[in-house]
């Protein structure tokens, strides 16, 4: 497995730069002697071109994306019979056990448009190529088998002014699902927004390794448990390219794996010096000291409004937060913006951190005195418009 192919990485809109920093940081730290040319970034992913084995290892080091698409095939197309005739011609037999294929289609500016037809069209292609190149016995009985039917890529059509791109989803269910996190709070984080945040919050700190993290409101704990692992290779999970025939039957790649699993024993020492967590509500607290299990994360209860500074105020602090929206039922009377300027001015007081990063809802227009507003990053959580402000310490 040694060609060079495509990738397109996707990420939260509008987040894909700060995938970036992980990608070539980590790249550089798994396959220094490989080449990674990035080709683009664009609003919503980033388009690399690398081996084809380094491109799905990519699903169980990177954190911070939601999934990663193997670009298959680009061609012109503006009427079925050519869509058709195209697909029959891909290589199917690489990627797929014989199933027929869920498609998802986008068109922009083209004249195929309707999803419906496009995916039909696919799927007749797909089908016309397993009789030319039928699909071997011992991939069908997989295909059948239903724990391994979860796992089945979906194809991705995308036409912008006709031009067609295909892609296979190597990933399955999203990537922020890692596989160990059983029990989730009222309004918990994905994790791949959490292991970007800690990025944007951390990313031009010379060493994490002297600060203590500290979330405030840690709900299930994802912020600390992101940063605990963010230089661990996620083998907790299967993802959609390990059932790809090219990988059933690619005993390197899963070599690859397996060492790539053992030198990352060590990088845990990339971490903080000390990751803790408080939690006013004592249920959500128990669930979080379960999330982490014997991962070094302290979760305690505690009210913010109501905690003091002591044993905490002699080191040096980074606090990251997602506070209450303010939309749940109950929650909106006490969530304005005063909530957020006391919340920021009860933070500095209790922990005085160098830096923290909080998430606030665009609908308080919060504005931050600019001398301590270090970086911003505009995205949407559960749909809510937010930002995530990076702030320094006044006077640091
Ligand atoms: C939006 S959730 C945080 C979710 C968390 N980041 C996660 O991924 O699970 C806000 C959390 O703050 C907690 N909380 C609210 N007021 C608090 C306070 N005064 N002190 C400590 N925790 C508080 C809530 O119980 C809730 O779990």
């Amino acid at each position: 497995m040694q060609s060079n192919r495509d990738f397109y990485l996707i990420y939260p809109l509008g987040l894909a730069n700060l995938g970036l920093s992980e990608l070539n940081e980590k790249w550089n730290d798994h396959f220094p002697d490989s080449t990674l040319l990035v080709k683009s970034v664009d609003f919503g992913g980033i388009l690399i071109s690398c081996e084809l084995s380094h491109g799905l290892l990519l699903n169980h080091i990177l954190k911070t994306p939601t999934r990663i698409l193997l670009r298959i095939a680009e061609f012109k197309a503006r009427d079925f019979p050519k869509l058709f005739n195209k697909i029959s011609k891909l290589p199917w037999k690489d990627y797929l056990l014989g199933q027929c294929p869920e498609v998802e289609a986008a068109s922009t500016n083209s004249k195929l448009f309707d999803s419906r037809k496009i995916s039909k069209a696919i799927i007749d292609g797909v089908m016309e190529c397993y009789k030319k190149q039928p699909v071997k016995k011992k991939f069908l009985d997989l295909a059948s088998n239903t724990e391994i039917q979860k796992y089945f890529p979906t194809i991705y059509y995308r036409s912008v002014d006709d031009l067609v791109t295909i892609s296979i989803d190597t990933t399955g269910e999203r990537l922020h699902k890692r596989g160990e996190k059983i029990f989730t709070g009222l309004a918990p984080i994905r994790e791949s927004f959490a292991a970007i945040l800690l990025r944007a919050l951390t990313q031009d700190l010379a060493s994490i390794q002297d600060f203590t993290l500290i979330d405030p409101m840690c709900g299930s704990g994802t912020f600390l448990i992101e940063a605990h692992d963010q230089n661990t290779i996620n083998t907790d999970r299967s993802f959609a390219y390990q059932y790809f025939p090219i990988a059933i039957d690619d005993a390197q790649l899963k070599t690859t794996l397996i060492q790539l699993h053992q030198t990352s024993e060590d990088k845990y020492k990339n971490s903080f010096k000390k990751l803790l967590g408080f939690e006013i509500n004592p249920e959500i607290v128990e669930l979080a000291q379960k999330n982490c299990g014997d991962k070094k994360i302290s979760i305690k209860e505690a009210d913010l409004f109501k905690s003091n500074k002591d044993g905490i105020f002699n080191q040096q602090n980074i606090v990251i937060i997602n506070p209450p929206y303010g939309h749940r039922i109950g929650e909106k009377s006490e969530i304005t913006l005063s909530y957020y300027t006391h919340l920021i001015s009860t933070i500095n007081k209790v922990y005085a951190p160098e830096r923290l990063g909080i998430i606030i809802p665009d609908e308080y227009c919060y504005k931050p005195d600019r001398k301590e507003l270090r970086s911003s990053f505009a995205f949407k959580n559960g749909g809510i418009p937010v930002t995530f402000f990076v702030l320094d310490r006044l006077g640091s």
